[in-house]
């Protein structure tokens, strides 16, 4: 018998804020399939769900580094072999200012050690609005204040310039741009880019470049590296194998540090301090990299093909939908159209859980200006069953708001 009643244990309150909207919707789904309904998700970006395939000669490196007895601890900063392939990745993006190259459980833990060797107490980052909601959950983890910069929609979603000077203050360490985006699909001008290292320069911050689907571009025109345009600028360069590789489920990523090599050489030391506390990154899957980065990259040509094929019928469908409105999303495998409704974008995505058996993700899960809502689509889904969401989501919004 216990001699005083078990008290609640609570989870720290600098979780409050962290919040993945993305997997929390997962609940109404699970409601909805619980009555027998399958759910159409234009919700989660994992190409794997759909009709893509990892390329096989991926998979055999991986198979083959397990048969090799490659299944024991790896180093901290990840396997030599590994490293070499990044270094050479990186140049072909046209970093010339290489200082380091890391190998992290997915772009996801890249984010967090970053972050985490990045700010203090009392510092702030400068985050997209919308963005990819990691990396404000990683700063409400570590109890940092958030400080998001608008991206303008008016402006085919580039980041507002104007917005993020007026954010910066004595305490901001850094920016973060997401390019291709998730949310918005958009891509930065060069234009953009150098703007932004303008400001970096300025204001003594690093940049942390997401260029985790830098292969994915669907306009025909070249990524442009933010390290290749600011080679003397502070910057870590997010990559991975999760969306260009289509080995989401491997959780293999990679950060390459760049700019003046004085400027970077405590905060590296950092990154190495926390890396080397976490052990190391999946060993035999870092197989894969050199295997992805230097072998075929003919999946790549199918994989551009079908996604211009899904985006074009999807913008078609926003173009033809009463009180839909979208920027035409130019990398990445996302939309985020814009709904003109008299509730929260959170009750139309939930509803339409309910009713039309479709899933997307609200706005407000991303960030949004006050007075918009949005929705974000995932395009990944083949040619047919992307019809069938959108007649769904375009009866609702008949039914509901017309
Ligand atoms: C912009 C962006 N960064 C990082 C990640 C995390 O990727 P990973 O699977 O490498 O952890 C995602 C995943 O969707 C993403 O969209």
């Amino acid at each position: 018998m216990p001699l005083t009643q078990a008290r609640e244990i609570t989870a720290a309150s600098r979780l409050t804020n962290v919040r993945y909207a993305i997997r929390d919707l997962a609940c109404v789904a699970d409601e909805v399939t619980k009555q027998g309904h399958k759910v159409l998700p234009l919700n989660i970006g994992d190409p794997l769900s759909f009709d893509f395939q990892t390329p096989p000669h991926i998979i055999e490196a991986v198979h083959k580094a397990m048969r090799d007895g490659k299944n024991g601890y790896a180093p901290s900063e990840g396997v030599h072999e590994a490293l070499e392939a990044i270094r050479g990745e990186a140049a072909r993006k046209g970093i010339t200012t290489l200082r380091d190259v890391f190998v992290t459980t997915g772009v996801s833990e890249t984010v967090d050690v970053c972050l985490s060797a990045l700010v203090n107490p009392e510092e702030d980052f400068l985050t997209p609005s919308p963005d990819y909601p990691l990396y404000s959950a990683v700063l409400c983890k570590l109890g940092n204040r958030l400080n998001a910069y608008d991206l303008n929609e008016e402006d085919g979603w580039q980041p507002e310039l104007a917005d993020i000077e007026r954010k910066i203050t004595p305490h901001t360490r850094g920016i973060v741009i997401i390019n291709p985006n998730n949310p918005t699909g958009s891509l930065c001008t060069r234009e953009m880019l150098e703007q932004i290292a303008e400001l970096a320069r300025r204001h003594n911050l690093i940049v942390f470049s997401d260029e985790i689907y830098d292969k994915l571009i669907l306009d025909g025109t070249q990524h442009i590296a933010f390290a290749s345009v600011a080679p003397d600028v502070p910057c870590v360069t997010f990559g991975g194998m999760s969306k260009n590789y289509l080995v989401p489920g491997w959780r293999i990523g990679w950060g390459i540090v760049s700019g003046d090599a004085a400027a970077v050489k405590s905060y590296t030391e950092g990154v190495h301090r926390l890396l080397r506390a976490r052990l190391c990154a999946n060993h035999p899957e870092q197989y894969a990299i050199k295997a992805a980065l230097e072998g075929p990259q003919d999946h790549l040509v199918e994989v551009q093909r079908k996604l211009r094929s899904r985006r074009d019928l999807t913008q078609k469908w926003c173009e033809a939908t009463p009180r839909v409105s979208c920027v035409e999303p130019r990398g990445a495998f996302y939309a985020y159209p814009r709904i003109d409704i008299p509730e929260s974008d959170e009750v139309f995505v939930k509803e339409l859980i309910r009713q039309k058996h479709v899933m997307v993700v609200h706005g407000s899960g991303f960030g949004q200006k006050p007075g918009t809502q949005h929705f974000r689509i995932v395009f990944l889904p083949d040619e047919q069953t992307l019809t069938r969401a959108y007649a769904g989501i375009a009866d609702f919004i008949r039914e509901h708001y017309s």
